[in-house]
This record gives C-alpha cells, sequence and structure tokens, in this order.
C-alpha cells in the first residue's frame, strides 16, 4: 500500500533526513491491526493522526503536510479500507516545486521539474473504469525499472500512445502520469524533468525548418537523457499528429514539410530508445491520420474513451464536492461515492446521491436510441460551474438550486442540439421546457420517468456495470 507524505514547502531536509522519516513513517504506520481508508489524508483528521502515529504526531506534522493513503497494489481484494497486518506499507515523501525550469535552449518545449505543485491534484481528479490508472502507473514503474537494466532490458520501445476522442482526458492523463511516476520512483530516479513539447508551434512557425526543429528537440533531450542518470525524462508530445501524420497521405498534398516531420520524429525516437531514463507520452484525437511506421514504433497503445454512467457520476461528484470545498455551493452535506448513492436511490430520491444519479439519467436519456450518450470528461467537468455561473442570481447557492441550475443546463443544452439538428421532436421539447419551470424534485422525478428519462433504465442497463 502507498502513502504519500508531502513535506512541507518550508521544511528543507537532507537525503539523510527524508530516508530517516520515510522509515519512521512506515514503523509507525506498520504496527499492528491499523486500517487504512484508500483516499485519506491521515493528518487531516486528528484522531486518526494521533491513532495511527502516536506521541509523534505533532513531530510528523511540523515537516509533512499530508500523508494520504494513494494506492494499493496486490492481489485483488475488492476493498477500499486494508489493515497492516495484511499488505506492505510504503512510504513515498517528495516536495512540490513551484516554479517552472527556463526552457532555455529547447523553445519548443516546457520544461518542468516534477513533481510540481500545478498538476497536484490532477491525477486524483481523473475517473476512468476500474484500475486503469493503477494498472498506467505499475506499467510505467515496470517499464522504467527493466529499462534500468540494460541486459535484461525487454524489447519494448518506452513510448506510450494515448489516443481517444477529444476531451476523454488524454493530456491531464499523461501530464498526471509523469507527476505520478516521478513520486512513485522517487528512490530511484532523484529528480524528474517533464518535457512538453509544443507540437502545433513547431508546424506553424518554423515552416520550412521544422524536420531541423524536431531533429534539435531530440538532441536536446538526448543531452538531457545523458547529463544526469538518476534523473527521470519523460516528455510529452501532445497531439502528436502534428508531427506524425501519415506519410502516404503527405505524399500527395504539398505537403513536403510535414513528410519531412514525420522523417525526423522517427529518427529521433530511435535515438531515444538506448536511454534507460526517459519515458516518451503522445497523445492523439486522430489515431487514423498518424504514420504507420510512428504507431509501429509505440510500445503501448492505451485507448480512452467517454465516460459511462458510473465514471459521469463520479466526475460530476468531484467537481461538485470541489465547489462545495471552495464555498461556491454553501452545505453541509457531501456527496456519496456512486456505489453508495445507487444504494440510498431506491429509498431517498431527494437525497444528494440520488439527485446526482437523477442528473446522470437526464444526461444519457438525451440519445433515446441507447441508454448512454458519448459525453466527454471535460464536457462533464464544466457542467457544475457553468450551470451555477449561467443561472445563479442570489448571493449564495445551495447544494438543491445548484443540482436544478445543472439539469436546466443540460435541457438548454439539449434544446439547442435539437434545433441544430432540425428539430423533428418538437414534443420532447416542450416537455423539457415544463421540467425546466418545476418547483420540486418530487415532480420533476415523476415526469422524467413519464416521458422516458428513466434513471433506473440507465442505471441498471448493462453497460453501466462494465467496469
Ligand atoms: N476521465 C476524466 N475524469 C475527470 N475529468 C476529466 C476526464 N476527462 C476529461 N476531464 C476533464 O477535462 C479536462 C480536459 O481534458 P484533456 O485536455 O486531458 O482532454 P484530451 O483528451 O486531451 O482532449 P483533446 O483531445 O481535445 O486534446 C481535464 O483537465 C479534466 O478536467
Ligand atoms: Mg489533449
Amino acid at each position: 500500500m502507498f502513502v504519500e507524505a508531502r513535506i512541507r514547502d518550508n521544511v528543507d531536509l537532507s537525503a539523510d533526513e527524508t530516508k530517516w522519516i520515510q522509515d519512521a513513517l512506515e514503523d509507525l504506520l506498520s504496527s499492528p491491526s491499523q486500517t487504512f481508508d484508500l483516499g485519506e489524508d491521515i493528518l487531516a483528521n486528528q484522531n486518526r493522526a494521533l491513532l495511527l502515529l502516536g506521541h509523534s504526531h505533532e513531530a510528523v506534522e511540523r515537516k509533512v503536510h499530508s500523508l494520504k493513503v494513494v494506492d494499493y497494489s496486490g492481489p485483488k481484494m475488492g476493498a477500499i479500507c486494508h489493515s497492516s497486518d495484511e499488505v506492505r506499507i510504503k512510504v513515498q515523501t517528495y516536495k512540490l516545486y513551484k516554479t517552472a525550469e527556463s526552457s532555455e535552449g529547447l523553445h519548443q518545449a516546457e520544461i518542468t521539474p516534477m513533481p510540481h505543485i500545478k498538476f497536484d491534484r490532477q491525477w486524483n481528479e481523473l475517473v476512468f473504469e476500474k484500475d486503469f490508472k493503477g494498472g498506467l502507473i505499475r506499467l510505467m514503474e515496470n517499464m522504467l525499472r527493466f529499462s534500468r537494466n540494460p541486459e535484461k532490458r525487454p524489447e519494448l520501445n518506452p513510448l506510450i500512445l494515448i489516443h481517444g476522442p477529444p476531451g476523454t482526458g488524454k493530456t491531464a492523463l499523461a501530464q498526471g502520469l509523469a507527476q505520478k511516476i516521478s513520486i512513485r520512483l522517487n528512490r530511484t530516479f532523484k529528480r524528474t524533468k517533464f518535457i512538453q513539447i509544443k507540437t502545433a508551434a513547431i508546424l506553424s512557425r518554423f515552416y520550412s525548418q521544422s524536420a531541423r526543429q524536431v531533429s534539435d528537440i531530440f538532441t536536446a533531450i538526448e543531452e538531457i537523457c545523458d547529463e544526469d542518470r538518476e534523473q527521470f525524462v519523460c516528455i510529452l508530445i501532445d497531439e502528436v499528429e502534428c508531427i506524425a501524420s501519415s506519410r502516404e497521405s503527405s505524399m500527395h498534398g504539398e505537403v513536403q514539410d510535414s513528410l519531412r516531420v514525420t522523417n525526423a520524429l522517427l529518427t529521433g525516437l530511435d535515438r531515444t530508445k538506448t536511454h534507460s531514463n526517459i519515458v516518451l507520452l503522445c497523445t492523439s484525437n486522430m489515431p487514423d491520420c498518424l504514420d504507420s511506421a510512428f504507431i509501429d514504433r509505440c510500445g503501448i497503445k492505451l485507448e480512452v474513451d467517454f465516460p459511462r454512467p458510473p465514471a459521469q457520476y463520479e466526475i460530476l461528484r468531484g467537481r461538485v464536492q470541489s465547489l462545495i470545498n471552495n464555498r461556491h455551493i454553501v452545505t453541509n452535506t457531501s456527496i456519496p461515492p456512486y456505489r453508495d448513492a445507487k444504494l440510498e436511490f431506491d429509498a431517498e430520491k431527494t437525497l444528494p446521491g440520488s439527485r446526482l444519479l437523477g442528473i446522470v439519467a437526464l444526461i444519457n436519456s438525451v440519445d433515446s436510441a441507447s441508454s448512454e450518450r458519448n459525453i466527454s470528461g471535460r464536457t462533464l467537468a464544466q457542467l457544475p460551474g457553468k450551470a451555477i455561473l449561467c443561472y445563479l442570481e442570489d448571493d449564495e447557492c445551495d447544494l438543491e438550486s445548484a443540482f436544478r441550475f445543472m439539469e436546466k443546463s443540460i435541457l438548454a443544452e439539449n434544446e439547442q442540439g435539437m434545433q441544430k439538428r432540425g428539430s423533428e421532436t418538437k414534443d420532447m421539447t416542450q416537455v423539457e421546457r415544463e421540467y425546466i419551470g418545476l418547483p420540486g424534485q418530487k415532480e420533476g422525478n415523476e415526469r422524467v420517468s413519464k416521458h422516458g428519462w428513466d434513471v433506473d433504465r440507465v442505471l441498471r442497463s448493462p453497460c453501466s456495470h462494465r467496469n
């Protein structure tokens, strides 16, 4: 079980002190019969801190900002709670960087020392199918562990392609992964540099010299890898289709520049593969346009898709919860995870979890031919905040108002969508208008089921259990 200990910004520790804290925390947390919830921050709760760290808790708190139980990797136990009798506890200490490194000499890239404050919450906010994120961390860990030993290194290019529709979290996933690995492997790699290549700028700004630019980038990357073998170099080539477009299609047009760029990229990738401290992450929402030789070089290809209803619920829950934490929504209640919300749904339709499930059902009811709708994580993540901005007329927003604004927003967008599509469903639009004007949730739910926005249908559809 992995526990991340973030060292306070004002505390400077030597390597020995860091190791001492790490070992001491592991000892304290490993004492018999302690239980841990995945996701909990032990220091956020005084009683928990006292229980788990005993008399040392004050000393720990002076140096450590948070102590989070982040991950469990081992035989599947189906539990979100683990006991120190069953698992081995591994503590990783880290400090967050706050400033960006200058990208001197590498103008087509942004270099960030990791772990960095700007990516601090990114990984936790991302919701994917069960264990997708955990699997990705393990994959990266293994890739890097194996590549440290050149004789035993498997034939696998350290190049990962993440592809899928727009707004499904590819870029955020790559950034979050770089952050996570910089913490997870910080005993092996003492430092991490995250280099984000500005692909769009390469073609537009340096027309006719683009291939040269790409080649120079790889030369600089190789130098960075060589200068410090204890440094992990994580490269992100976002929207890789800009520099890896199919050379076959380029031949037919007057896009010789892009052909040369693709060649330079392929050569560059071949040059980096001998280095043991590098991983390249590429994203694309146009995988069909990618050059086949590029795709062939990708050691791992990962597809991300639109979130299904359970993930849709969790994305919305995360965003509503952070609006509550920031006091944009004023309430003392919190929203339960999907599993608990489903249990309370049958008993009480006005509870926050049930209300949010109703919203998920409303989103998916738009496409009557299927029980699910293709809606991106980006659209979902923006929905709660956008709804409040559009519809709030008071000084404060309570939770029920926030839910109603979200419903209004979904229905208004559906109406716009239908108008665009020629609006053959006039009746439906009228029903939606009524729904927008309804005063209470109970009544709303009745109409939801009367007109086919059936919460149960969405939640009980076979797809909603595929996780
Ligand atoms: N699965 C998800 N869980 C939580 N939030 C998500 C998810 N997918 C997307 N988001 C939200 O949408 C934002 C945009 O996602 P991101 O830019 O990573 O998408 P993308 O797949 O790279 O899109 P594009 O193909 O347009 O570049 C993220 O910062 C995050 O807030
Ligand atoms: Mg992207």
